[in-house]
């Protein structure tokens, strides 16, 4: 063992990670959008640098600094969030290892955004249709040259959490799935109870701790996977 590798064990390793929300226009002053602070995926970002990782950290809108030794590219809309995602994985530099989809993408935009705000008038409200996003998760997932070896995505559920985070494996291709109870107290808050579901079938519950230790418990399950 070379010296100092013991403590970056994702040394040489590359990861793509999302966070945060996204925001999608209606006109120039008003969006759509989901709840997600980002603290969850920054966290990750920072846990997985930390292990000697070379992290860039794809994030929608939020108010946090960026991690010591992560790459930080900003985007607002999903469709901006998946260019970016794919700058990475076709990056000369090689195909990424590791990708950990936790952003809160909106599902859908608005189909025709307006180019001026749109104005109260006495006809009632305005009505707009909605087009579906592009799903990141599953895109990264879909076999190819540019897969990374590990994808990871999220599900945030209010019930059933484990029948919902299964269908989610398997219908988006991803490896695991971080399974995150959001019926009680979690968005914006500093703690988070998950439980990791992999495809081979075996699950990891951690009691509810902060969102740092999450990031911690799940970087180490990487390290694992890449190291055993
Ligand atoms: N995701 C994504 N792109 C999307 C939607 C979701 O990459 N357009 C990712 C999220 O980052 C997360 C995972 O997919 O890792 C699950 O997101 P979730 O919203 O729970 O799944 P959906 O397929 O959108 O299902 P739901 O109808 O429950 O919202
Ligand atoms: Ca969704």
């Amino acid at each position: 063992l070379l010296a100092g590798t013991a403590g970056r064990p994702l040394a040489g390793r590359r990861a793509v990670v999302t966070a945060g929300p996204t925001f999608e226009p209606i006109d120039p002053v008003r969006g759509l959008t989901n709840r997600s602070s980002g603290k969850q995926g920054y966290a990750i970002a920072a846990a997985l640098a930390e292990r000697g990782a070379e992290v860039t950290l794809v994030s929608g809108p939020v108010a946090l600094a960026v991690p010591p030794g992560v790459n930080r590219v900003s985007v607002e809309t999903a469709v901006q969030m998946q260019a970016a995602v794919e700058a990475v994985l076709s990056d000369p530099a090689g195909p990424a290892d590791i990708a950990v989809m936790s952003a809160a993408v909106a599902d859908w935009r608005i189909d025709t955004v307006a180019g001026g705000k749109i104005k109260k008038a006495p006809g009632g409200p305005p009505t707009f249709s909605l087009i579906e996003n592009p799903d990141i998760l599953a895109g990264v997932s879909a076999p190819g040259p540019l897969r990374p070896a590990l994808v990871v995505g999220f599900a945030a559920e209010t019930t059933d959490l484990e029948a919902n985070a299964r269908a989610k494996l398997s219908r988006k291709g991803c490896d695991w799935i971080v399974g995150n109870d959001v019926s009680a107290d979690v968005f914006g808050a500093e703690a988070n109870a998950v439980t990791l579901f992999r495809r081979d079938g075996t699950t990891q519950t951690w009691a509810r701790q902060s969102k740092t230790a999450v990031a911690q418990a799940l970087a180490d399950r990487i390290a694992d996977h890449f190291n055993a």
